[in-house]
């Protein structure tokens, strides 16, 4: 299918879906994503010409990235109807930008970016709206344009300020009163990275807790393990929690304090939080290694082909499309916790004793 939207139309559209918008949690599907998984092959290709989409896809740096990947490749198959143009940007923002403009170059059909960094990217999305090509953004947020239609993924500071609310009633609950924090952070520059950090440490400076060191591990099982080697040498004997910003840091760390003979997880000298909560991540948290694990939900790929479908039936889309993400712990000490999310909403939420990883991961 070639694409026909006009620039002018396009803006109309941006601006029609900015009206839909939805807050936190308004549209957001349980995790498992069931109710967006049926759409697809409805609308596309149905004209007999498939619809070409390009997607910028961040890298390749952990198992959540794998699973997103995944996702969308199956969503934009062939046997639904399009014509997938993915390129693995390898964590470099000039390849992502690059890629977006050979996109423009290749006149696709649709545009999807999962941007690396949540800035400089106003000029190039400006080009796709003056291509007229619609860009939709999955994953991490985009800070400084608004010049695309439509952006599905996860509320980071919210899942921050899930890892801090956790610790604070964890660390009641079992009588912890002095609080010394490092944490792996992720790649930085991403929304991801900048939400978890800033959430977290809105509790840390309440509660009055220590951050002793925060350094970036990229969020990868490597740069969690390096990270976590330095921090081992610098600090022994001076933390009892650390934070990595994803599961695989998480596998990275774990491995750098076993070799320097730091006990981690239930009731050992360091409770270790993580987040993602992938197969992995969760069967380390049902062995006890892992204390606290907050949901990043990555099959993002059927709410994205619903949304190409829904522009190309001329409809409306939401603005935003929020991931709902349990949170799962390793005890079951505490069945729920009561925190004011990012939107200024007090939220209860249900803490998912893991009890059978496999059963209970969503990918
Ligand atoms: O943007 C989502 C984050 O990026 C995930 O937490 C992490 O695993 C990934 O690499």
């Amino acid at each position: 299918m070639k694409k026909r939207i006009f620039a002018g139309i396009l803006t109309a559209l941006m601006a029609a879906s900015l009206v839909a918008c939805g807050g936190a949690g308004d549209s957001a599907p349980a995790a498992g994503g069931d109710d967006a998984g049926t759409t697809t092959e409805a609308g596309a290709g149905d004209d007999g010409e498939k619809i070409i989409v390009g997607f910028a896809q961040v890298g390749h740096e952990s198992d959540w990235r794998t699973a997103s990947t995944k996702s969308v490749q199956d969503a934009f198959s062939e046997a639904n109807g399009y014509d997938l143009e993915f390129v693995d940007c390898d964590n470099d923002s000039a390849k992502q930008i690059e890629a977006v403009r050979q996109f423009i170059q290749d006149d696709v059909d649709y545009i999807v970016i999962d941007p690396i960094v949540s800035t400089g990217w106003d000029t190039v999305l400006t080009e796709c709206e003056d291509a007229g090509i619609p860009v939709i953004v999955i994953d991490r947020t985009i800070e400084d344009s608004d010049k695309y239609v439509s952006w599905v993924g996860s509320e980071f500071m919210n899942e921050g300020l899930a890892a801090g609310a956790w610790l604070k009633a964890y660390a009641e609950a079992k009588g912890i009163s002095d609080i010394n924090v490092l944490v792996i952070e992720g790649s930085n520059g991403s929304s991801a990275q900048i939400g978890r950090t800033d959430g977290f440490k809105k509790y840390a400076d309440e509660e009055g807790w220590k951050i002793i060191d925060s350094q970036d591990g990229d969020f990868t099982q490597d740069g969690g393990q390096k990270v976590m080697e330095s921090y081992c040498k610098s600090y022994a004997g001076k933390f009892n929690v650390v934070v990595c910003q994803n599961d695989n840091e998480a596998f990275g760390a774990m491995d750098a304090m076993k070799a320097a003979g730091v006990e981690y997880g239930v009731d050992k000298d360091v409770i270790l939080i993580s987040f993602d909560a992938c197969k992995a991540g969760l069967e380390y948290v049902q062995a006890g290694d892992i204390n606290a694990d907050f949901m990043c939900y990555p099959l993002q790929g059927e709410y994205c082909a619903q949304i190409i479908q829904q522009l190309k039936n001329g409809e409306d889309v939401e603005k935003q499309t929020f991931m709902t993400e349990p949170w799962y712990v390793a005890e079951d000490i505490l069945p729920s916790i009561t925190y004011t999310n990012n939107s200024g909403k007090e939220v209860t939420e249900d803490l998912v004793v893991v009890t059978d990883a496999a059963s209970q991961a969503s990918y």
